[in-house]
């Protein structure tokens, strides 16, 4: 698949309800207007990778490539959602909503979990869902649904503030699903700002918005096509590489909680009382959130070339410090780089495959979709997916138009 992406003809509200309508005998006698139709974006992470976890600063913008569901609320504290893609269908009890079983309606279920968890007020419903989200690519599909489940969930009657929809969608990766994830992509998926990225500092849940260089350069992601191999163990490993070194730094400087509070001066002072592997992430970590907030620097005043340099300098650290880069990644980089009008390259997301981030300017989006499908092949025997995405609003309700 190659093109633009945006809300295609399949998550139109009115086929929505419609599809919703057709399901079974209680919604299809429903009110028109009982049914509502929320969406939630998927992300791309601009710069600030693997910092989120070590309560530290991410770039995200939500993408519009997203989720939308079609639902008729009821009273009979159940849940169930239709997939559109297969036509499957799975469901829980609010009441009881048991263990996960390792499928997507855990993602439903661990939102419901981790909001009634919170003491919040929930609500049985019907659910249709769409989706032009690839999985599997780095682009948070998963933390799309929570997001969009916790709308659903909630109500409209019954706002929670983006950041403890976030808060709540980690819970439900990390207590639920099992995944050591950060806040990042539920905070993006909740919270995105049209036409911006944010900077997020995931310790206080504070964020701004970042003006994107917009409409000259464009965010484009390239999807490896590779599936994200060995991710959730060498996920958690690297996690547990931070906290050795947090520990480590502890025995200098008890104030530390996180690698947020390190500065260079200080891991450098530790280095000798932590193992090589360690002293490794942290190198990487403490740089990272420096790089977040030069790169907000370098957007508002206008310097992409600062901008390219500092994505460069992620991408490397990541690839070797960090080591969650794929020769996949690495090839779509190297490629894009090469062509004159990208502006910068590098992994988005946790890495391990999955996809790139790549800040282009308008004119070159065409040289840079031919270099990718010429050479890319090539290198890795694999089909990449090149997609020129908007920057969108975080999750809501979608009004008839
Ligand atoms: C995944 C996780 C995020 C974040 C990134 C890496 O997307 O879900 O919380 O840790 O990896 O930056």
């Amino acid at each position: 698949m190659t093109g633009a992406a945006g809300p295609a003809g399949g998550l139109d509200p009115a086929r929505l309800r419609e599809r919703l309508r057709a399901i079974e005998a209680r919604v299809a006698t429903a009110e028109p207007g009982t049914i509502e139709v929320v969406r939630a974006p998927g992300r791309v992470n601009l710069i600030g990778e693997h910092t989120d976890y070590n309560e530290g600063f991410v770039m995200p913008a939500a993408i519009g490539l997203e989720i939308r569901m079609a639902i008729l609320p009821t009273d009979d504290r159940l849940v169930a959602v239709t997939l559109d893609d297969t036509g499957e269908t799975a469901g829980f009890d609010l009441d009881a909503i048991g263990d996960p079983s390792g499928s997507w309606i855990d993602y439903v279920a661990g939102t419901a979990w981790a909001l009634a968890g919170a003491g919040l007020p929930l609500r049985g419903f019907r659910g249709y869902l769409a989706s032009t989200l690839p999985q599997g690519a780095g682009l948070s599909s998963s933390a799309a649904i929570e997001m969009a489940a916790a709308l659903a969930l909630l109500g409209r009657d019954a706002p929670v503030p983006v950041a403890e929809r976030a808060r709540l969608g980690r819970r439900a990766e990390n207590g639920y699903v099992g995944v050591q994830s950060g806040v990042m992509d539920q905070f993006a998926s909740a919270g995105g700002v049209a036409d911006h990225a944010i900077v997020l500092d995931c310790r206080s849940l504070r964020y701004r918005p970042v003006p994107l260089p917009l409409p000259d350069v464009r965010l484009v992601v390239c999807h490896s096509g590779s599936s994200r191999k060995l991710e959730q163990s060498a996920y958690n490993d690297r996690r547990a590489e931070c906290d050795r070194a947090v520990a480590a730094i502890r025995t200098i400087d008890p104030a530390v909680t996180a690698l947020r509070d390190v500065t260079p001066e200080l891991l450098a002072a530790a280095a000798d009382r932590m193992d090589e592997t360690a002293f490794r992430r942290a190198t990487h970590v403490v740089a990272e959130d420096r790089r977040v907030h030069e790169t907000e620097t370098a957007l508002a005043a206008g310097d992409l070339e600062a901008v390219g340099r500092l994505f460069a300098a992620s991408h490397a650290s990541l690839r070797d410090l960090y080591e969650v880069s794929s020769p996949e990644l690495d090839a779509l980089v190297e490629i894009a780089t090469a062509v004159p009008g990208v502006v910068g390259a590098r992994l988005t997301g946790a890495g391990f495959g999955g996809s790139t981030i790549n800040l282009v300017r308008r004119e070159a989006i065409p040289m840079l979709r031919a270099a990718v499908g010429r050479d890319y092949p090539v290198r890795t025997g694999l089909t990449p997916t090149v997609l020129d995405v908007d920057a969108v609003d975080g999750a809501g309700w979608v009004d008839e138009a």
